[in-house]
């Protein structure tokens, strides 16, 4: 692990995909630690200035697949954060070459402007979903990944270019293996949103929420601030591996125990309507999260049902309701 700068030294950050849901929580974050810079690259593709709204950072507009862009963006950066990609697994049925362009060229990409940059500390956002449906639980990093989406397969091929990047020209990696990330500022609006939003989302408006499957598919819930917490830590203390780390904290939630939480949050029951099973959909996630508490041996994660709450207050103070 390379050694850890004085906490005095003004640190410069760039996080691509910066204006995203985990993005602008990261930016929050880094943003509150005196002395720290921190510059996003977005095309805003799947997000809107709002997202960074108060949050002191310099914004530029475009595309991590523009060299020259990236390159600029940079130029005296610490560290780089890239989260920016399409994340969406219907998307990556879909449209499979385009979001392979996203995803891998892009991160391809960043990693050569952070290495011509000087070897730039990089961190990089992978998923949970390279582990697949395999019936192995809880997942770890020595799983032989299975992925079953065109999306999973851009992760794996990201991560794995990462950290080929680290053994290749000794570039410092970290990339994360995220699960199931959900709070404030994700998107209920996008074609195919994320469990907790679209939930959110249908019981707020007054109706059922639709579960696809019998339910019994589980998730490890990770709530945006603690991930945010992970990723700002990461970058201050340059922490780098040689192999991807987990970012899940071991609590396993069916999607029934998750409405049952959700009417705890609302203090009402939510009504349920069932669909058929969606290809592509994982059945069971769940990190073990040995790799994650070594490195981050401080680690104290929000609790699902505190994430829950905060993330029905927001939508509440956002006032859509
Ligand atoms: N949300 C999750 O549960 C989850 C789970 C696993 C992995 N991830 C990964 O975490 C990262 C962030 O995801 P998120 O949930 O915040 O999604 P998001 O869609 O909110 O954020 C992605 C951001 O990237 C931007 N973007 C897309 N294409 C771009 C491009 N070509 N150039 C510059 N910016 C571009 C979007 O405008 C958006 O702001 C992604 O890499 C995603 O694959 C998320």
């Amino acid at each position: 692990m390379p050694a850890e700068p004085s906490v005095d030294r003004a640190l410069r950050v760039l996080v691509t995909g910066g204006a995203g849901f985990i993005g602008s929580a990261v930016c929050r974050v880094l943003a509150r630690r005196p002395g720290t810079e921190v510059v996003v690259l977005d095309d805003f593709s799947t997000s809107s200035y709002a997202n960074l709204h108060g949050v002191p950072v310099t914004v530029i507009e475009g595309s991590v697949l523009d060299e020259a862009l990236l390159s600029q963006a940079m130029a005296g950066a610490d560290a780089v954060v890239h989260l920016a990609a399409i994340a969406s697994v219907q998307e990556s049925l879909d449209r499979p070459l385009e979001v392979h362009r996203v995803n891998v060229t892009g991160t391809l990409t960043v990693l050569e402007a952070a290495r011509a940059a000087g070897l730039v500390h990089t961190v990089i956002a992978s998923s949970s979903s390279v582990y697949g449906s395999g019936p192995e639980l809880p997942k770890h990093e020595g799983l032989r990944p299975r992925t079953e989406s065109p999306y999973g397969a851009t992760k794996l091929a990201a991560e794995s270019y990462a950290l080929t990047w680290q053994r290749s020209y000794g570039l410092p990696v970290l990339a994360f293996r995220f699960f199931n990330v959900f709070g404030p500022r994700q998107n209920a609006g996008a074609a195919y949103p994320a469990v907790v939003p679209a939930f959110l989302e249908q019981t707020l408006g007054g109706g059922a929420v639709t579960i696809f499957g019998t339910g019994e598919q589980s998730r490890d819930f990770t709530y945006v601030e603690s991930v945010a917490e992970v990723i700002a830590d990461a970058v201050v203390r340059r922490v780098a591996h040689d192999e991807p780390v987990d970012l899940g904290f071991g609590v396993r939630t069916s999607l029934l125990e998750l409405v049952h939480e959700l009417e705890t949050a609302l203090g009402r029951p939510v009504d349920i309507e069932f669909a058929p099973a969606r290809t592509g959909d994982i059945l069971h996630s769940q990190a073990e999260g040995g790799r994650l508490a070594e490195l981050f041996p401080g680690l104290r994660p929000i609790p699902l049902a505190e994430g829950l709450r905060a993330t029905v207050a927001w939508m509440h103070e956002k006032g859509e309701r």
